[in-house]
């Protein structure tokens, strides 16, 4: 039963890649479920893709599929990932948002050594949590992801929540032009700014999928933003559409979507009833005042009667105890405030400090000092500031923050492994410390994290 019930959820699994190119595909890589297991091969390649239509571009690419086909694995059961490097250059595999091992992070040196040309590593872990997950390496961030290495995870509930349509729309703007020739992925000028977007400026254009749902289906649309740079506004037109869950933790209450800003590295889950056949619901996003399609559904006659969407259940964070908690402040700025930007022209930038440092780069002989160090078990209340005139999703690896206050005023607590802070943006974040290691902490603007915005935590 259980057996049936997986692999119809399988066939409706649906990837895309958004605005500038929001690519239908649904792919699944070699699963074989053994009982209690997943097991998956997956590899990092060059690879062609048509990004842009009666073009090809050169990709780097999981499976050599763009795009990367999405993992499927339940809450509590194990999964094995036998990856291989085929790429001409290190890489490790991050499993973003997932609380697991420090061993099967994925962060160079601080989890593991890089995994060179032609070397394969075994990834296994259970994830606690489920939800809407994603997976991408944790090195050359800008051009490994940039040129296509990115992929969702989906953990399917311990206990099966159904829904009739489950659809994983994953957003990435592509640096191309109009022939799908590469343009820079990190302009300097940008990166001490909001990050070099891609595909935008007057040859924007969008490739967009289209969808059917069935009329009265409960559906879950499942949206992870994977891109380096952009942040996007998500509207829904055509359908009363609720979040359900943010960067894959459910929400206790569910709430109207009216807008919801996701910005790189965040995840929402999507819930609503589809309206009758012959009827568009649309994800949108919106450029300033501008909405840009993400993907549209059209409806369909079906048999389905109207019913509520089902309720999630909340993953088994561990319960923060606020009483004994410790406050520490992180204040993150713009380094070109405070000192000359480029290293003497060493062509190695740092334009953003967390707490008076930039990130130090790491090798195997130099591990910088953790930005903090904290006891295993005991809960922390992170002080989050920024006083830049740019926003920054701020991402904490291996743990899962509970959001106490944004910008001054309490909010219904939420989980998410990724707060985004507005310009000149405040939060209050605690989670309990319970996962030893040394746990990457960063900006998700790759620029950003790759001219200085990073840091790590050490839990002992
Ligand atoms: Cu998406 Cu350091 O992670
Ligand atoms: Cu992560
Ligand atoms: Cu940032």
């Amino acid at each position: 039963m259980a057996q049936g019930w997986s692999r119809r959820r399988f066939l409706q699994s649906t990837a895309a890649m958004a605005a500038i190119s929001t690519l239908p595909a649904c792919s699944l890589i070699s699963a074989s479920r053994k009982t209690g297991q997943w097991e998956y091969h997956l590899s990092a390649e060059p690879s062609h893709a048509s990004l842009v239509p009666g073009h090809q571009t050169d990709v780097l690419a999981f499976n050599g599929e763009i795009p990367a086909p999405t993992i499927r694995c339940r809450q509590g059961e194990p999964v094995t990932l036998h990856f291989t490097n085929n790429l001409n250059e290190p890489t490790t595999i991050h499993w973003h948002g997932l609380r697991i091992p420090i061993e099967m992070d994925g962060v160079p040196f601080l989890s593991q050594a890089p995994i060179q040309p032609g070397e394969t590593f075994t990834y296994r872990f259970t994830p606690p949590d489920a939800g809407t997950f994603w997976y991408h390496p944790h090195m050359n961030s800008v051009v490994q992801l940039g040129k296509g290495l990115v992929g969702a995870i989906v953990v399917e509930e311990a206990a099966p929540v159904e829904f009739d349509e489950e659809h994983t729309l994953i957003l990435k703007h592509w640096h191309l032009d109009r022939q799908g020739n590469w343009k820079d992925l990190a302009i300097p000028r940008y990166s001490a700014r909001m990050g070099t977007p891609g595909g935008m400026g007057d040859s924007e254009w969008s490739h967009h999928p289209e969808y059917t749902l069935q009329e009265n289906a409960t559906t879950r649309l499942r949206l992870a933003n994977v891109d380096n740079t952009l942040t996007y506004p998500i509207q829904v037109r055509g359908a009363e559409a609720w979040i359900i869950a943010i960067d894959g933790n459910p929400i206790a209450t569910p709430r109207r979507l009216d807008e919801h800003k996701i910005a790189p590295g965040m995840r929402v889950d999507i819930g609503l009833i589809a309206p009758k056949a012959g009827k568009k619901v649309e994800v949108m996003y919106m450029k300033g005042r501008f909405p840009f399609l993400l993907a549209s559904f059209i409806t369909t006659p079906s048999t389905l009667i109207e019913k509520p969407l089902p309720a999630l259940p909340l993953n088994p964070i561990t319960p923060i105890d606020l009483a004994n908690a410790e406050t520490r402040h992180f204040t993150f700025e713009w380094a070109g405030a405070i000192t000359p930007a480029d290293k003497q022209g060493k062509g190695h930038h740092e334009f953003w400090l967390m707490n008076k440092r930039a990130w130090e780069g790491m090798s195997k002989g130099n591990i910088p000092e953790p930005i903090a160090t904290l006891e295993r078990g005991k809960t922390y209340i992170f002080d989050l500031k920024n006083v830049t005139q740019y926003h920054h999703p701020i991402h904490l690896h291996g743990h899962t923050f509970t959001v106490l206050e944004m910008d001054g005023k309490p909010v219904t607590p939420f989980h998410t492994d990724t707060v985004l802070l507005g310009k000149n943006g405040h939060a209050k974040a605690a989670f309990v410390a319970d996962n030893p290691g040394r746990w990457m902490y960063h900006c998700h603007v790759i620029e950003h994290m790759k001219t200085g915005l990073m840091g790590f935590v050490e839990v002992v």
